[in-house]
């Protein structure tokens, strides 16, 4: 393990003055890119990946409820701890909670997530979850917790999903009151959803983490997110290796005159940009290659040509979060 290398990656400071390191390993594990054919996640085959990205020196990651990886992640960063190689505060872990069901789910994911309306107290739901996630991961306290989805999908009832919303997030305050939440977000949250929140006077969420890459842009969200030091994660930052975005012309081009790869371009144009970024990757070399990123700069040109990729209609790995009420 090498701590050195874990000193490099640069952090941003969150809006509750804790920092939040910039490249985060995805620990989300499975397939969800075929729109017909969502095999549900597949903790199963975490093991390896996490085991090398911490050996390659990445201190951020991030997991959830619903990915089944919290106990995974638990034993490879609790062996590390055992060891004395690592301490706690080096690490920066996030997880995240309410995952609506999105069906067909197999494997483990049907009894990881639940129907916002069918669960009598969200309060005590979010709780359960959260004590659970706690023990499975067995690092304490989270660095950051968040609200996985704004709501669950077929929900007709706009008042119901913001109610559930405000509920979810009082629970979410009280966690970071007693010292179990270092910081608190949302996810998949738009701009209303997020105004929800802040003109009901609740605390203004650190992190919003969203899907984005060059094929899924949407800079008004970027912009609000900004004005309300809300710190943007992207999520499937190369798309979830769907839609050839990582053969793109315009990246491949641009990837040949700087010596990089699609990858390292994709995620370099994020973090340029002020994201966080979130790479997963099941391949050593792939996933050493995703933090080797603060010793090369994208001039301003090629920033723009990769915003100029962006489709008419976004592409997206995972669901429409315009879709929730
Ligand atoms: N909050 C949410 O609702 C939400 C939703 C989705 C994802 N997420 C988070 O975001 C993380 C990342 O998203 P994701 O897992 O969907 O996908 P992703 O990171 O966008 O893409 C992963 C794919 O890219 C490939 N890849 C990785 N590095 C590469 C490189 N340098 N060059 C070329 N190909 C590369 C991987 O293949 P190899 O494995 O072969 O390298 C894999 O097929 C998740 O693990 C999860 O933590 C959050």
């Amino acid at each position: 393990m090498n701590d050195s290398q874990s000193a490099v990656i640069p952090s941003l400071t969150l809006n509750n003055g804790r920092e939040i390191p910039v490249v985060g390993f995805g620990c989300a594990f499975g397939d969800w890119t075929g729109k017909d054919e969502m095999q549900g996640f597949r903790p199963e085959e975490s093991w390896r990946p996490m085991t090398l990205a911490l050996e390659a020196g990445y201190r951020h990651f991030d997991t959830a409820f619903c990915y089944g990886t919290e106990r995974h992640l638990g034993d490879i960063v609790g062996r590390a701890l055992a060891e004395g190689k690592l301490t706690r505060d080096e690490l920066f872990v996030t997880t995240k909670l309410a995952h609506p069901p999105t069906p067909p789910h197999v494997a483990i994911s049907h009894r990881l997530t639940w129907d916002w309306r069918k669960v009598d107290d969200l309060a005590a739901r979010v709780a359960d979850d959260f004590d659970r996630s706690k023990e499975m991961l067995g690092m304490g306290h989270v660095d950051l917790l968040l609200m996985h989805w704004p709501g669950t999908f077929e929900n007709q009832d706009a008042g119901f999903a913001k109610e559930a919303r405000l509920a979810i997030w009082e629970t979410f305050e009280s966690f970071v009151e007693r010292g179990d939440a270092h910081s608190i977000g949302v996810c998949n949250f738009t701009q209303s959803h997020l105004d929800d929140l802040i003109e009901a006077g609740r605390r203004v969420p650190a992190v919003n983490q969203t899907e984005y890459h060059p094929y899924c842009q949407d800079p008004e969200l970027l912009e609000f997110c900004r004005s309300h030091s809300i710190i943007v994660e992207a999520y499937a930052p190369f798309a979830s290796g769907a839609f050839g975005l990582l053969k793109d012309p315009v990246i491949s081009e641009i990837s040949e005159q700087l010596g990089r790869s699609t990858g390292q371009v994709i995620l370099k144009w994020h973090l340029q940009q002020g994201r966080v970024v979130l790479p997963k990757s099941g391949n050593a070399k792939r996933i050493a290659q995703n933090l080797e990123l603060f010793d090369f700069e994208i001039d301003e040109e090629q920033l723009a040509r990769i915003d100029g990729v962006k489709p008419s209609e976004a592409q997206r790995s995972a669901a429409d979060p315009t879709t929730v009420l």
